[in-house]
């Protein structure tokens, strides 16, 4: 690959230091957060654009369709920065397929997943003419069939494949080993197949699996494509036709010093496989597109020392960010004023919430800090503040886009009224 190639191949994201102050693309983090406060997500469009296009490039021989997995970072202006530059989206609720819709992603850019479908979504998802449910089990078929039927509509449906592979992450985000609630066993899915055809209105005529994110390496998808590969041929061979093959998401984001592959690396391993295989291919990367993209910036409050411990005390909780609670994540944090010359001590940072888990690093080596200074969280793009919750009565915080030397608020910061809102 040219170096040029490489270097744009490689480059993880667009936050950097100049003369010591930590910048996204060209806004200094600092005036970001003297106009809105903290905590805040800071986004980077060009991250979040180039992350997409990387992904198009290293595949551009399948000419796939790339859904991006709305369940990673589901803002508005993420989703519309991603569809203009052509990517679809996956959805897995009715709240998500709302989103796409004002994100003005086309129906037949959207694929729906999700172990648990109600009949009200269906109907929205069929009325929106999405491309794919992935249905993952008989009774949910039987459901979209009969309501497609009653509405008169014909839809496209992909059998969702638990290949029963090891991923190889943490046990909350396997998704493709026989025990976990996802997908439909080889056996199971073969009879479907033999009774596809009483569907009247449920055209089985694809095949999606995911077996998991945050997958490092090429192998468990390896292992999990061919075997999905093989159970085609013998599908194929007993007349069955598969247009769709949705081979779902898992990419690694790099979070410290792991080394996932790369798109192009993805690509070389098994692009192999699809050679001479004529389906639509598509993917569903949330992670590799959304992690790297974006930060959460915040303000130390106390530094607390015990005889056992310093505490560097934040102003975002577990409630804002809760990947470190929740799968005990590493997240790297850096200053956002840096001080070359600054000791470095040892820290654990948490939050202000009332839970010994609300914690974001814990004995971590980090520059001198003091309350008022500033931390940003790095790689929390990518189910951030997806998964924030109101815990302790903290109100959500905001979220920002910046392109290049400016910025926007892409969602205010929620205020107190919000929290009570319905009650
Ligand atoms: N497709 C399906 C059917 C999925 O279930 C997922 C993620 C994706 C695609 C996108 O996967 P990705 O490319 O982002 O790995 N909250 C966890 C991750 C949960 C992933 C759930 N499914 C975390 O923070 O690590």
């Amino acid at each position: 690959m040219p170096f040029r190639e490489f270097q744009e191949a490689t480059r993880i994201h667009d936050f950097y230091y100049k003369n010591g102050e930590l910048y996204c693309e060209k806004v200094p983090v600092r005036k970001i957060v003297k106009k809105v406060g903290t905590p805040v997500y800071v986004y980077s469009h060009k991250t979040f654009t180039e992350h997409l296009a990387k992904l198009q490039r290293a595949f551009r021989s399948v000419k796939p369709l790339i859904c991006y997995s709305v369940k990673a970072n589901s803002n508005l202006a993420v989703l519309r920065a991603l569809v203009k530059k052509g990517a679809g989206l996956d959805i897995v609720s009715g709240g998500e397929l709302f989103r796409a819709r004002k994100a003005k992603c086309q129906g037949k850019k959207i694929v729906y997943a999700g172990v648990g479908k109600t009949s009200d979504e269906i109907r929205d998802a069929i009325r929106a003419r999405i491309l794919l449910f992935n249905v993952e089990s008989l009774p949910e078929l039987e459901q979209i069939n009969a309501i497609a039927k009653k509405m008169r509509k014909k839809v496209n449906v992909s059998l969702r494949l638990n290949p029963n592979v090891d991923p190889h992450t943490h046990d909350y985000i396997t998704t493709g080993k026989a025990e976990t609630k996802f997908g439909i066993d080889f056996e199971k899915a073969k009879e479907i197949f033999k009774v596809a055809k009483d569907f009247s209105h449920a055209q089985v005529c694809g095949i999606h699996v995911h077996i998991g994110s945050q997958i490092e390496t090429g192998d468990p998808f390896l292992e999990a494509f061919r075997k999905i590969l093989e159970f085609i041929d013998e599908l194929e061979a007993g007349g069955v036709k598969i247009k769709f093959l949705n081979l779902g998401g898992g990419l690694g984001a790099i979070y410290s010093d792991e080394n996932p592959q790369t798109a192009e690396e993805f690509a070389a391993k098994i692009l192999l496989l699809f050679k001479k295989r004529k389906f639509r291919i598509i993917f569903e990367p949330g992670r590799f597109i959304a992690a790297n993209s974006g930060v959460l910036v915040t303000r130390v409050i106390y530094v607390k020392q015990t005889d056992v411990k310093n505490f560097a005390i934040v102003d975002a909780g577990m409630n804002d960010f809760i990947r470190p609670a929740f799968y005990g994540a590493y997240h790297a944090l850096w200053p956002v004023a840096k001080n070359e010359k600054a000791s470095s001590w040892v820290y654990d940072v948490v939050g202000p919430i009332c839970e010994s888990g609300d914690f974001f690093a814990k004995d971590r080596e980090l520059q001198e800090v003091h309350a008022g200074d500033l931390l940003s969280l790095m790689t929390t793009g990518a189910y951030g503040f997806t998964m924030a919750s109101n815990y302790n009565s903290r109100p959500r915080s905001c979220e920002v886009m910046v392109k290049g030397g400016t910025f926007k608020i892409v969602r205010k910061r929620e205020t107190h009224q919000d929290l009570v809102r319905g009650e």
